[in-house]
């Protein structure tokens, strides 16, 4: 077998055996692979795509890189929720609380913000003292003291994506479905689940804008979880505007516990509910979808879910004294507010331009080393369908840069769009994918 003969037979469209597929992940991951080799190979995958089984083959390929973590000596149901990435997308530190408090352990291995995404990681270490460097026997133990644990990615949890990802993201090879789903799947099965929730995003700030890509997507996930033994669904959830009010680093986490305290984000609790109650369900703790919503929303106004939050956040080192409104959070040298240039109704506001400026004012990274400010970010005044008049606060920018505030405020007013006819009343989720909707796909 040559590495030269796999590149050749995938430029081709042919189909690859695990075999073959084992070959490169074990020889890349071992240095044994140069990365001109497996850059080629990527493309070849880009263009020619992967079948069902190949796609499986990788994924299990890359799990056997490392470790896998072990959590059968918990007993309480364990589900986590993945997103595919979005603008303003808290809903991990929402829901992942809601689940935890309803009696379901949550244990979440997240990663930092990508292209214009945001990062769950980034926005929890915004919290003075916060770690998500847990040991595993850290995170087993938060796991089971408190059902809920958030930490990044280990050194030996799936090292062949680490270096895989790195080389997509500077080789333009990284929408692909059948390496997004081996991508995102690898490290999901190897973290010990019994469960997954996907929330994978359509719209102007998703990886994919069209539906059906974004459904292809969710498909596979869905498949290739079920064929690994994990109950596993996948909402498509809007991602046209910011998800909430809030898009950066701290702005997010106090955008989140103001939702736990009872705050109406109606967005943001929208899709939250939606993952959590599936949670619930494949957690086994309801019989039903609105079950599950009655049991989060009294997880919510009981106070548990903040509690939960709280009690998690000190678990791994943050200082709640900045959640509980006790300790004022440092302030961002610039606050730049953006006024309206004219009267009208909202008709949309670009996620993914909203992500891009966030990033320019410090929220996130351009190069892989920069530092990530916690205070930079966009407060939204207005959302789509809300009324502005000439003048009126549209939204607030943070940052610490001495930035040219004028094209700050003009490229955030790009973003809004005015118009008389607002896309509404489709909600939140445009469709869910369960076992039933890729039985044909899985290969028993
Ligand atoms: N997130 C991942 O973990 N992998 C991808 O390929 C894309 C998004």
């Amino acid at each position: 077998m040559t590495v030269q003969d796999i590149i050749v037979k995938k430029r081709d469209g042919g189909e690859l055996s695990s075999a073959e597929i084992d070959f490169l992940v074990n020889g890349y991951s071992e240095g044994k692979i140069p990365d001109y080799q497996m850059a080629a190979f990527l493309m070849a995958v880009y263009f020619q795509g992967m079948n069902f089984s190949e796609t499986v083959a990788l994924t299990r390929a890359m799990i056997g890189s490392g470790k896998t973590v072990d959590l059968g000596s918990i007993h309480t149901p364990k589900v986590d929720k993945h997103s595919t990435g979005g603008v303003g997308d808290k809903v991990s530190l929402v829901v992942a609380p809601l689940v935890a408090a309803a009696g379901v352990a949550v244990p979440m291995i997240s990663g930092r913000g990508l292209g214009h995404t945001g990062g769950t990681l980034d926005k929890l270490e915004s919290i003075p003292g916060f770690r998500s460097d847990l040991s595993i026997s850290e995170f087993k133990s938060a796991i089971r003291r408190i059902r809920l644990a958030i930490i990044g990615q280990t050194d030996s949890l799936v090292p062949a994506d680490r270096k895989i990802y790195s080389l997509r993201d500077v080789t333009g090879t990284v929408k692909s479905i059948p390496l997004i789903s081996a991508s995102i799947m690898s490290k999901k099965i190897a973290e010990g689940i019994d469960a997954l929730v996907l929330d994978v995003k359509v719209g102007k700030g998703a990886v994919f804008q069209e539906s059906l890509k974004a459904l292809k997507l969710a498909k596979n996930l869905v498949a290739i979880g079920e064929e690994f033994g994990k109950k596993t669904v996948a909402l498509l959830t809007r991602m046209d505007e910011p998800l909430g009010y809030a898009v950066g680093n701290w702005v997010e986490v106090k955008e989140a516990v103001d939702c736990l305290k009872g705050a109406t984000v109606s967005d943001l609790m929208e899709v939250s509910y939606a993952l959590g109650a599936q949670m619930l369900l494949l957690g086994g703790k309801v019989k039903s979808i609105p079950e599950g919503y009655q049991r989060l929303k009294g997880c919510l106004e009981t106070g548990e879910a903040l509690k939960k939050f709280l009690e998690f956040v000190e678990n791994q080192g943050g200082d709640t004294s900045y959640l509980g409104g006790t300790r004022e959070y440092p302030t961002a040298k610039h606050s730049i507010e953006v006024g309206s240039s004219r009267e009208g109704t909202i008709a949309g506001i670009d996620a993914g331009l909203i992500g891009r400026i966030a990033i320019s004012l410090g929220a996130g990274r351009r190069e892989k080393e920069d530092e990530v400010d916690p205070k930079a970010g966009i407060i939204l005044h207005r959302k789509t369908g809300d009324w502005v008049g000439k003048d009126g606060l549209l939204a607030t920018a943070f940052t610490d840069l001495d930035l040219d505030i004028e094209e700050i405020k003009e490229k955030i007013l790009s973003a809004f769009n005015f118009g008389e006819s607002v896309p509404g009343g489709k909600g939140m989720i445009l469709g869910v994918v369960d076992r039933e909707r890729v039985r044909d796909w899985i290969v028993t």
